[in-house]
């Protein structure tokens, strides 16, 4: 078995602490927002792998698609020694690109949910010996302090959740993912692609409801964690199409007028009937928006691949001189 190692860079009560402002600064304002990071505890992180599993949800298909296809040009343009995989999860596609990878020295999986990442480095480090595996249990958005590992770096960025970021956020993280590179060193970036809106909106309301378990997850970690008394029946499920920002939004409507205690925050939340809270955004690409994206922030993407049904990119940037 090869070396696991865990680093939890920020402490719980750090966790605690950020979850405590989002709650208390998305819940008081209009229209009331919360942010999709708080999806995933292990229950959340759950019922995400149903959801890639769903017939109606493409994106992990299609992603998978590609990297089958494309892994060894994809190791063979980084000759990557490091692979840095952010929002890695149960890093399950990422095999493909590890197989690939021949020369790779070190792997950090980067995940703000424990269990998923705990699972999956020591699995992986369990499966390639001579591979190390260093997790890091981290916020993607922060600043983060990668271990010590030989270059080439690759950082890759699988899934489409550079779609959760919102356009501003994106721009910040993207020139701090570059930060974290030198001159040479690659970003592999998977973002889903616009498309007709009921494709899209099937994808985010599927008919089994996972979906909509996966939303109103987040009302029961702040239930646990605040102390709050959300009904999540109480709540439905929305997933719908901004066509002029090209994303989906999730949100959670009040079934009823009713009033929400999280004493953990010392809040008492109205909610009207058929108010909603957003709780995630999804924004679909086009290429040129990625590619103008990706040169804002050092960047230049030098390849752009898409599955046979154009359904979802995956593309190869390299970090320019600065
Ligand atoms: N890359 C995997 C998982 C995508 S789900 C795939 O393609 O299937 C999104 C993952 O990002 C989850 O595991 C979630 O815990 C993680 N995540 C979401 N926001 C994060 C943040 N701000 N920092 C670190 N990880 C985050
Ligand atoms: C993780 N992320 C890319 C998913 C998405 O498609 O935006 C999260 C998700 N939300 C609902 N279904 C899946």
């Amino acid at each position: 078995m090869s070396p696991f190692q865990l680093t939890r860079t920020l402490p719980e009560d750090a966790t605690d602490a950020a979850l405590r402002s989002d709650v208390r600064h998305g819940l008081t304002r209009s229209p009331r927002t919360l942010p999709p990071k708080w999806f995933y505890d292990a229950h959340g992180s759950e019922l995400f792998e149903r959801i890639t599993e769903l017939p109606e949800y493409y994106p992990t298909r299609a992603e998978r698609e590609i990297l089958l296809a494309r892994a060894d040009e994809i190791a063979a343009a980084s000759g990557a020694r490091t692979l840095v995989e952010l929002g890695s999860g149960s890093s399950e596609k990422t095999r493909h690109l590890l197989d690939a990878l021949t020369g790779l020295h070190t792997y950090v999986p980067v995940d703000v949910s424990g269990s998923a990442l705990t699972r999956a480095g020591r699995a992986i480090a369990a499966e390639r010996p001579g591979l190390r595996v260093h997790a890091l249990i981290a916020d993607f958005t922060s600043s983060l302090t990668l271990p010590d590992s030989p270059g080439p770096r690759l950082v890759a960025f699988l899934g489409g959740t550079v779609g959760n970021l919102l356009p501003d956020e994106r721009a910040g993280f993207l020139a701090s993912v570059r930060g974290l590179l030198a001159p040479g060193d690659a970003l592999l970036l998977g973002t889903d692609l616009v498309k007709d809106e009921e494709v899209l909106v099937r994808a985010y309301d599927d008919a089994t409801g996972v979906t909509a378990a996966f939303n109103k997850n987040v009302l029961t970690v702040i239930n646990r964690e605040l102390g709050g008394d959300f009904d999540p029946d109480a709540f439905e499920h929305v997933a719908v199409w901004d066509a002029d920002r090209e994303w989906i939004e999730m949100r959670l409507r009040s079934r009823t007028a009713q009033t929400v205690k999280i004493p953990g925050v010392g809040l008492v939340v109205d909610f009207a009937e058929g108010e909603e809270l957003r709780t995630e955004v999804s924004a679909k690409f086009r290429e040129e928006g990625v590619r103008a994206e990706l040169a804002a922030a050092g960047f230049e993407l030098t390849r752009w691949w898409t599955d046979g049904a154009d359904r979802f990119a995956l593309s190869l940037s390299v970090a320019r001189e600065e």
